[in-house]
């Protein structure tokens, strides 16, 4: 079964050489061919090849997917209250995750699973077709396997994140909680997980710390992940990179040796824009890591907590705006900047051999999606080849 999408006004491709994603590439007037759920033929409409569907975009825009590579949607309850305190001037402090972890522990398997389900469901619409979901809100070798467990429900991309605070029974043994961490929990995880990750900051855990956690991830078989310098400056930045974690997320207070740290290393820079929307702090300069030939990525770090936005155009329309990035890294941070920091070759771009995962928005450009900031532009999204959300004129 092939499918024809033609009439394309712009499609993003991103595509590089032999199958593999590129920088930002996208042609105009444009047709693409899907068979077997992946990427087939991409090329002008006036040449596409005949299929068995064809869909007609109408002249509007096709872009990769968006590739949402840090977010926590494993969580029960909600911190509203916190948000409109933040609103009205109190600071945002890692404390508050204990709140959720207090709301996660008492929820059942099925409650988890049916939240989780629902935020990934939502990305999905707004044209998130890959997604990393981190535990990080048990906190007790139990609650860390239970959150793994229902975060590979709705994803491959599975984070272990039991560093993420010392629970309230561990205040005086934190190095207990971290021997807990490194040993009996990432046992139960592991069997869940694809990453490792520990929050790296002031309140949560120190260079050292954070060091044993990916190490002990990586001999489990789990490459690294960290959330690094979000509050203040410190150490996470330049650990990740020494450790060769795939992404350091947040970047949010950076020293110059930490971009020089990135630019040298392999390690991906998360951006998060929503978490300095929702946290009123100060937005990064993305233009000071694209300078240095950072590679960036952008995600939602969707969460009950920091920032509870599961949208990834406005993400990328905060990134423009806020981070002087130009609407083609944006676009390219949310798809092939995600893939990079999930180390998948197979998404975030278009190129032939690709998974067909595809948006069609309802704009006939990519800039849209900063251009027209809270406008549901989403009017369709393939997953694998299939149809997942929206709707399209078949004739
Ligand atoms: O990425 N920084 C640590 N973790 C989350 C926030 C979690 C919360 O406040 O519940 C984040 O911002
Ligand atoms: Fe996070």
């Amino acid at each position: 079964m092939s499918t024809l999408i033609t009439n394309i006004g712009e499609l993003v491709t991103n595509a590089g050489p032999a199958g593999q994603p590129g920088q930002f590439a996208a042609v105009t007037d444009a047709a693409l061919v899907i068979e077997d759920g992946r990427v087939a033929w991409t090329g002008p409409a006036a040449q596409a090849p005949a299929a068995d569907e064809r869909a007609d975009a109408g002249g509007r825009a096709v872009l990769p997917g968006f590739v949402d590579s840090h977010a926590h949607l494993v969580f029960a309850g909600e911190r509203s209250a916190e948000f409109a305190a933040r609103m009205a001037g109190r600071p945002y402090a890692a404390g508050g995750i204990r709140t959720t972890m207090a709301a996660t522990r008492a929820a059942s398997d099925r409650q988890l699973r049916a939240n989780a389900a629902a935020l990934a469901a939502e990305m999905l619409r707004q044209g998130t077709t890959t997604l990393e979901c981190k535990s990080g809100y048990g906190l007790t070798v139990d609650d860390e396997r239970r959150s793994v467990a229902a975060a590979a429900t709705i994803t491959p991309e599975v984070t272990f994140l039991g560093a993420h605070v010392v629970p309230p029974e561990f205040a005086a043994d934190p190095a207990g909680y971290l021997d807990l961490v490194c040993g009996p929990m990432l046992a139960a995880c592991a069997p869940y997980a694809r990453w490792v990750d520990v929050f790296c900051e002031e309140g949560a855990f120190g260079a050292a710390e954070a060091r044993a956690v990916l190490a002990a991830g990586q001999a489990a078989g789990l490459p690294g992940r960290v959330h690094a310098n979000q509050l203040g400056p410190g150490p996470g930045v330049r650990l990740a990179v020494a450790a060769g974690a795939a992404s350091a997320d947040h970047c949010t207070f950076l020293a110059d040796a930490d971009v020089d740290a990135l630019a040298a290393g392999t390690t991906v820079a998360t951006l998060l824009p929503g978490v300095e929307f929702a946290t009123r702090q100060p937005y990064p300069d993305a233009r000071r890591l694209l300078a240095a030939g950072v590679t960036v990525a952008i995600a939602s770090d969707c969460n009950p907590g920091s920032c509870f936005t599961s949208s990834m155009p406005f993400c990328i329309a905060l990134a423009v705006r806020e981070m002087g990035m130009t609407t083609q890294e944006a676009v390219w941070a949310a798809t092939a900047g995600g893939a990079h920091a999930l180390h998948r070759a197979d998404v975030g771009h278009l190129g032939v051999g690709a998974r067909a995962d595809l948006v069609l928005l309802d704009a006939p450009s990519h800039v849209y999606l900063a251009y027209r900031p809270g406008v549901p532009l989403v009017a369709a999204v393939w997953q694998a080849g299939e149809l997942a959300a929206g709707s399209v004129p078949v004739n």
